[in-house]
């Protein structure tokens, strides 16, 4: 009897052995590309949810295991409070020495699991290039309305790369990351196939940003918080919003004087007779909006004089102004997230309307243009407007959407307002056209009339 007993416990135990071992979860997922820091690379992330080793990615543009690239794998830990934490595996490598406009075929993987096979096209590198991208904030996991328009308009090829200008998933970190990764599997129709360019908005501010500076992986050399691109004839300055609020952002202060010195740095360069030759188009993308007339409450950006992202440290002084910094650098389109809604103002400089005529206002205007598009889905719903426009407020919409920019060529700037509530329909186009370009030709002081 004694024996027997012993045999049902050794057995019992090796039964509950075999039902208490987690799964293994070494499959790859939430694959998703990036520009590389120059036009011939291109970036793969991807994700683990158990340990892996000697990761990679295969790829060819004759046959899918012609070049490989090591990878760089590292164990993120999602954190909740007053839940434990959850341990996943990020995985990146860099796609080097692509030859130009050519399409490739890829996966990711290791010995012990590969993913599907995927194709992206490398970047152009000729004068020609007319990039379409789409641009847009506010996007979540829940109520995504956007999701199946941008995932056929990148197998398309409609898309050239996509501009997620913050706040993600609703968000990142939720339910231990699970949210996160949801969103990013979500993501992977588009971002698999053309680059998914990313920059923080504030609903990343948790745990120091770690969920937004682990999942992307971007250029440059700021941990995905700024850098510039350049495709076409366009210098692209990808910054953070969030540096201006210090419930935000830890140590706030250093950090908006070294991005304030960074965008100084860009646009000095962008400005070189050189670069102006060949990419003549500056634009800047951030979260958080400068002008806008949406009910985004006492604190918000619309109805605050001493909005921080427009006037700096205050609106007297007007240090940091990245309102000022832009128009003297001539910095010609300007795109902001945040409130969930689509509005394209008036060329605007210090709340003055800065037209180029009255009947052609985006033809050499004499001031940045500004776009706000964060209306892609997201749970929270849409933001709604304040009942009377500011007088800087061109058009605006609260259908969900998102933007459609084609930079044409030197001259031409093409913007189409996609809406997912009319079926795909273009809600509002506009063409901004810019026979001069670089410092000197804004001419719209304050309070000038135009
Ligand atoms: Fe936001």
């Amino acid at each position: 009897m004694g024996s027997y007993l012993i045999i049902m416990i050794l057995l019992l135990h090796a039964t509950i052995d075999a039902h208490t071992d987690p799964p293994l979860w070494s499959q790859p997922e939430q694959v998703h590309l990036s520009y590389g820091d120059s036009p011939d690379e291109m970036t793969v992330t991807w994700v683990t949810q158990s340990e892996v080793h000697g990761s990679a990615v295969e790829f060819g543009h004759g046959k899918l295991t012609e070049l490989s690239t090591p990878a760089r794998t590292w164990e993120f830990i999602n954190q909740e409070a007053k839940r434990d934490n959850r341990s996943m595996w990020i995985h990146s490598a860099t796609m080097g020495k692509l030859q130009p406009a050519t399409t490739y075929m890829y996966h990711v993987g290791s010995a012990i699991g590969w993913s599907d096979v995927f194709i992206f096209r490398s970047q152009r590198v000729d004068a020609e290039w007319s990039p379409v991208l789409a641009v847009y904030g506010d996007f979540g996991n829940a109520n995504a309305q956007s999701i199946a328009y941008l995932q056929k308009a990148a197998q398309m090829s409609e898309i050239d790369a996509v501009l997620h200008i913050g706040d993600f998933a609703y968000d990142l970190d939720t339910d231990v990351g699970l949210i996160g990764d949801a969103f990013m599997k979500q993501i992977e129709p588009i971002a698999a196939y053309i680059p998914y360019m990313t920059l923080p908005g504030n609903h990343e501010k948790k745990f120091n940003f770690s969920q937004y500076r682990n999942r992307f992986q971007m250029p440059g050399e700021f941990d995905s918080m700024m850098y510039s691109m350049k495709l076409g004839p366009a210098r692209i300055i990808m910054f953070n919003s969030e540096v201006f609020y210090k419930n935000e952002y830890p140590d706030n202060y250093k950090a908006m004087y070294e991005q304030y010195h960074w965008l100084e740095a860009q646009l000095q360069n962008a400005n070189l007779a050189s670069e102006r030759a060949v990419r003549p188009w500056v634009m800047a993308l951030a979260h958080r909006p400068m002008y806008c007339s949406t009910m985004d409450g006492y604190y918000g950006h619309c109805n605050n004089p001493n909005n921080p992202v427009r006037v700096g440290l205050n609106n007297v002084t007007r240090e940091y102004s990245l309102e000022d910094l832009f128009y003297k650098y001539g910095v010609d389109l300007q795109f902001y997230g945040h409130e969930h809604s689509y509005e394209r103002l008036w060329p605007l400089y210090h709340d003055t309307v800065c037209n180029g005529t009255v009947n052609n206002p985006y033809t050499n205007p004499t001031a940045p243009v500004h776009i706000i598009t964060g209306s892609a889905g997201n749970r929270e719903g849409q933001t709604g407007f304040d009942k009377k426009p500011w007088s800087y407020s061109a058009f605006r919409s609260d259908d969900y959407g998102y933007t459609l920019m084609k930079i044409v060529n030197h001259t031409h700037i093409s913007i189409d307002q996609i809406s997912t509530d009319k079926g795909g329909a273009v809600l509002d186009s506009m063409i901004l056209v810019k026979e001069k370009h670089g410092m000197g030709t804004f001419t719209c002081h304050k309070n000038s009339k135009n």
